[in-house]
């Protein structure tokens, strides 16, 4: 499936490396400007369905992906067409190892990949999130050692964090500001020059450590927030107090406060990853960010109390969790994205499941649910009746709140005022078996 020869031959305007769900709508962005465009990737399925016509990403559908084709993009496994690009751009994943830290690995190898092909004068642009340093400390020495070119000299250099933002119908690459920072002024201005012709504005950062600082500070707020809302929820649920309608009443004020929904916990590749980056750096020069560390705690406890909360309403209705059928709607970690990573979702069921629930799932984007290699069943049907609790995870537009409130059914809501509501208890009550 490389390009190979052929398109070493040609030129491209732009070579996108990681065709996800950064790299592919910028890729089909740049095709929209009328940029000559490859994209490479790893995944031979990635490659195999593209080049068939075949979108991967929710964002972008089938026609978007034919009409790229049309104009001439391309995709590969190979790298060899990364000689032919005047500019790359790096969007792989930067997740956690199993242990918790940063794994910049698919950098390390996109970097080297690059770093083998590229010829003078290319600009290279890292997207990816990570912590401050990389693109100097990580990506510099990388490029050069394996190309033999000089920064700011044979090549440039910037980073520009990507902002998208997953089933957001409103902002896409093309409106979303977008942060640039090269490595030496040139770089700088080489980076500008050719994100805007994608983007707008441009926003220069002074340096490629505040531009990744301030993309993990975008995530960090929104997770910090988040852990506020979550915490202040478990609170509300202890004092017999409506967290919703203080949200309401809250977000009521037009100045100084901007709302955040509790949920049954923190997912997807961003929110909860991203912050990890900043708080391993904060620790390493010896200024830990205990805001955030606190945060991971709050985040990562949410879907024990979601898991207690449903052993207390089945409880009120004389039942244990042990045996109890429990319908989980909606796993995916965002309303209308099949995306599966991080979500919150895996945590409860095995919550539920240890509590000896027989707990299945209904989700209309999502075909196989395994947690820790046990598959949970898929029901169609979201109001069947042979359920003892509905526990709603993910707000899909396919669920209607007055819906599932009506009947005598029983439900647990974690992003909306739609829980059956416990019998009338005091301070501190909810969530004892006798309350
Ligand atoms: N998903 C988001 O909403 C989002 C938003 C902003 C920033 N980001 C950041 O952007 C980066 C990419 O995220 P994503 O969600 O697009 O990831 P993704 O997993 O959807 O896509 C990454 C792609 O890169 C490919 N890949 C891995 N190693 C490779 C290599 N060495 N060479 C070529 N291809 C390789 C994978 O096969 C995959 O198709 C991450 O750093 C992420 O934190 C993600």
């Amino acid at each position: 499936m490389d390009a190979g020869s052929t398109a070493d031959r040609d030129r491209f305007d732009l070579a996108v490396v990681g065709l996800g769900y950064v790299g592919l709508p910028l890729a089909v962005r740049a095709v929209d400007a009328g940029l000559r465009t490859v994209g490479v990737d790893t995944s031979d399925s990635v490659v195999d369905g593209l080049i068939r016509g075949r979108s991967h990403i929710g964002d972008v559908d089938d026609s978007a992906v034919s009409g790229m084709l049309g104009a001439g993009f391309t995709a590969t496994t190979g790298t060899a067409v990364l000689s032919a690009a005047s500019v790359i751009v790096l969007c792989v994943p930067t997740g956690l190892t199993g242990s918790g830290q940063p794994d910049l690995s698919a950098v390390h190898a996109a970097v080297r990949s690059t770093g083998e092909r590229i010829r003078p004068g290319t600009l290279v642009c890292l997207e990816s999130t990570s912590h401050p340093g990389t693109t100097e400390d990580v990506v510099r020495p990388i490029l050069e050692r394996c190309s033999g070119l000089r920064v700011g000299e044979d090549l440039h250099l910037a980073y520009s964090p990507e902002r998208i933002d997953p089933g957001n119908p409103q902002f896409g690459v093309a409106n979303t500001p977008k942060v640039v920072a090269g490595c030496t002024p040139l770089c700088t201005k080489h980076a500008t020059a050719f994100y805007e012709q994608l983007a707008d504005p441009i926003v220069a950062a002074r340096g490629t450590r505040e531009a990744e600082t301030a993309k993990l500070l975008e995530n960090s707020y929104r997770y910090v927030n988040i852990a506020l809302v979550n915490e202040l929820a478990m609170f509300c649920a202890g004092a017999g107090i409506d967290v919703w309608d203080v949200l309401s009443c809250a977000a009521s004020k037009p100045f100084g406060f901007t709302p955040f929904q509790p949920g049954p916990g923190v997912g997807g590749h961003c929110i909860p990853v991203d912050p990890r980056y900043l708080e391993v750096s904060a620790r390493q020069v010896g200024v830990p960010l205990r805001t955030l560390e606190t945060a991971r705690e709050v985040n990562e406890r949410m879907p024990v109390h979601v898991a207690d909360q449903a052993a207390a309403l089945l409880r009120s209705r004389g039942r244990e969790p042990a045996g109890s059928r429990v319908l989980l709607l909606g796993v995916t970690y965002k309303p209308g994205v099949a995306d599966m990573r991080e979500s919150p979702a895996f945590a409860v069921a095995r919550s539920l499941l240890a509590a000896g629930a027989h707990v299945r799932y209904h989700d209309p984007l999502i075909d196989e649910f395994h947690v820790d290699g046990h598959p949970l069943s898929r029901v169609d049907e979201p109001f069947d009746t042979e359920n003892d609790l509905l526990v709603l995870l993910q707000e899909h537009s396919c669920y209607d709140r007055e819906r599932l409130a009506s009947g005598d059914r029983l439900v647990l809501d974690t992003r909306g005022p739609g829980s059956t509501r416990l019998p009338e208890h005091g301070p501190g009550e909810q969530g004892r078996p006798d309350a």
